[in-house]
């Protein structure tokens, strides 16, 4: 079982500064894993920086690398730097998103173009970099969305551009299998961060917690493990989109 422990592996996670992203770094760097914390926006470096310290504060080896993953160079930089510092790249792991909730016919062109950007050009083009990058028995790891798997307006977009997640993840499982790599997306359910409330009502938040087996919007602290099992001990598990949400949909 150590071949898929974390220890001495190296781990990119893009979007791995804050949130659900910072969490999975901290997690895995202290359990023995290198980290290479990217993020985005100049606001998020403090939260980099502060994920690399925490990093470093458990054992871990961490380092904090910006870029804006709609561009594919700096994908293929993060995969490069990260594989000059550490040796190599062992797992891949995606937070990288953007969220838009709207009607059909309000949504403009701009809005469309950008959130299939984020959510599906530089997902798959992580996807793409990983499995160039990888060591042969490695894990990749994309973030997607219950919304697949809810009969719901408004999130046209937004659900519409994490789908295609699910079949570079087939594919990609299928192409990388003989390499011994696995790959999966982890499609969450609402999520008590900063992500989901910038475009709900107070009345979207009461249904959004209502819809969960305890009342609550999903905590980041119950991803992580399905996440880390993904990238461990469930190496077997390849080519699925897995639905963590309390009962907030299914299929
Ligand atoms: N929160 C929810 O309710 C929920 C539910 C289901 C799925 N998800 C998914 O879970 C993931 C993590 O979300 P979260 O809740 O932890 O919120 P979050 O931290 O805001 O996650 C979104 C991340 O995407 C990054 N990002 C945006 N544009 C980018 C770009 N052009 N290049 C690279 N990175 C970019 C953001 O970085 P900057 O802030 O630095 O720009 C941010 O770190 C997302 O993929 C989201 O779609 C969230």
């Amino acid at each position: 079982m150590n071949h898929h422990g974390l220890r001495g592996k190296v781990v990119v996670v893009a979007a791995g500064a804050k949130n659900l992203g910072g969490r999975i770094s901290r997690t895995f760097g202290a359990a023995g894993a290198s980290i290479a914390v990217h993020y985005n926006s100049p606001a998020s470096r403090r939260d980099a920086d502060e994920t690399v310290r925490a990093v470093e504060h458990a054992g871990g080896k961490a380092f904090a690398m910006q870029g804006d993953l709609t561009q594919v160079a700096a994908t293929e930089a993060l995969f490069q730097e990260t594989a000059s510092r550490f040796g190599g790249v062992d797992i891949a792991i995606n937070c990288a998103g953007k969220v838009l909730k709207k009607p059909i016919i309000e949504t403009t062109e701009a809005e469309f173009d950008a959130m299939f950007a984020v959510n599906t050009r530089a997902a798959f083009f992580f996807i793409r970099e990983a499995a160039r990058c990888m060591h042969d028995g490695g894990k990749i790891i994309s973030v997607g969305t219950s919304l697949l798997a809810a009969f719901t307006g408004l999130y046209s977009v937004y659900a519409g551009s994490k789908s295609p997640l699910e079949h570079f993840t087939r594919a990609a499982a299928k192409e990388l299998g003989p390499r011994g790599i696995s790959v999966n997306t982890v499609a969450p359910g609402p999520l008590d961060t900063p992500f989901f409330y910038p475009v709900e009502s107070p009345e979207a938040v009461a249904y959004h917690q209502s819809a969960s087996m305890n009342g609550k919007l999903g905590d980041i602290q119950d991803i992580v493990p399905v996440v880390q099992f993904l990238a461990t001990e469930g190496w077997w598990i390849t080519g699925q989109t897995i639905f963590a949400n309390g009962g907030y949909t299914t299929r």
